[in-house]
């Protein structure tokens, strides 16, 4: 028996050193002090011997079981530090090595140009009205004094969807909702943004989707005069403290009188430049004292309350602003494009003004 003890703890000494890694050792710890391994043989031998012998034995095979007991768990102990420390140096991160870079996004030149109007007019004490895309004809033309078969229609070709459903071909028709919809017939101050559609054939000046936004004041004793000193305002915001800006006679069917409004060109102050196609003046936005017949079927009294309006197309304002010659660079999401106006160059560079 005490050779045989001896012998086994020779053997689980060599196979002690010739395990590499903790999971070998637990299974070392399974295969000698398990319930069927040679540890429990020898104790079940013990009933063979005489009680002298017992006692001897009995105490060598504790010894024996103590000891690799012991011996697995400090080589279990130094093993796991071991592996520990490997998976440290292996997974080390190096924060000398550059980052990879991170694409900047910015501001499309389009949505840039509304918010620095909305904050203008906002400042003014205007609010900001939005309006369905889907309008009724009802609101897009006859409330605006253009009925039925009115020849100026054919100046907005329009996509219907039904006989009385279009997609808006301008922002206007959100002023007549909101008269309609303003129950006290009381004065009103807001600018509506948003987009608006026409059957046009999409070329360098067309598209057949494109922005605008609409301007309206109505209250007591509001003049020409009123509508002046606004856009003087906002032609001094967009476009430099410079800026002065000119009436024409226009056309609207919702707006009497109706003016087209120029602004002195930004780039060559006035003298004549190709900008401006020598005549010192570009044309920016169309404007007018709201026409009695829209007052009336919105449900005002033109003799109470009168107003103005304007409309202006933020594509237009951003192709003077910041050099574009094309209106589909804004609808074709092409990146060497929108990179201009990322953060990172930040647009403001590419002013024209
Ligand atoms: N909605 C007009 C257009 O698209 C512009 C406009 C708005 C003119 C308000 C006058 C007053 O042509």
């Amino acid at each position: 028996m005490k050779e045989k003890i001896l012998e086994l703890q020779k053997k689980f000494n060599e196979k002690l050193n010739e395990s590499k890694n903790t999971k070998e050792l637990q299974e070392l710890k399974i295969e000698y002090l398990g319930k069927k391994g040679p540890v429990s043989e020898l104790t079940s031998m013990l009933s063979t011997l005489s009680i002298d012998e017992k006692k001897e034995v009995g105490a060598l095979i504790n010894n024996l079981k103590r000891e690799i007991s012991e011996e697995i768990d400090n080589m279990y102990n130094r093993l796991e530090m071991l592996e520990i420390n490997q998976k440290l140096e292996k997974d080390k991160i190096d924060i000398s090595l550059p980052a990879s870079k991170i694409k900047v996004g910015g501001t499309h030149p389009i949505t840039r140009i509304t918010d620095e109007l909305e904050e203008l007019f906002i400042s003014m004490g205007y609010d900001i009205v939005e309006g369905p895309e889907v309008e009724l004809d009802l609101y897009n033309f006859e409330k605006l004094n253009l009925p039925k078969g009115h020849p100026a229609r054919d100046a907005q070709d329009s996509f219907y969807i039904t006989d009385e459903e279009l997609l808006r071909t301008q922002t206007s028709p959100v002023q007549a909702r909101v008269m309609d919809a303003n129950v006290e017939k009381g004065p009103i101050r807001i600018i509506c943004p948003g987009k608006t559609y026409r059957r046009d054939d999409d070329d360098a000046t067309h598209s057949h989707q494109f922005t605008q936004m609409e301007g309206l004041v109505i209250d007591k004793d509001i003049s020409l005069a009123d509508l002046k000193g606004t856009l003087e305002i906002f032609a001094k915001k967009m476009f430099g403290d410079d800026r002065e800006i000119r009436f024409r006679p226009g056309f609207f069917p919702f707006t009497e009188p109706s003016l087209e409004i120029d602004v002195s060109c930004f780039k060559c102050g006035g003298k004549g430049c190709p900008l401006c196609k020598n005549i010192g003046w570009i044309e920016i936005l169309g404007a007018g004292m709201v026409h009695p017949n829209v007052l009336r079927n919105c449900g005002y009294d033109p003799d109470i309350y009168q107003g103005f309006a304007f409309g202006m197309g933020p594509e237009r304002i951003a192709m003077l602003k910041y050099g574009i010659n094309d209106i589909r660079h804004f609808y074709t999401n092409d990146m060497r494009f929108l990179n201009l106006f990322n953060r990172v160059n930040g647009g403001e560079n590419n002013e024209t003004k």
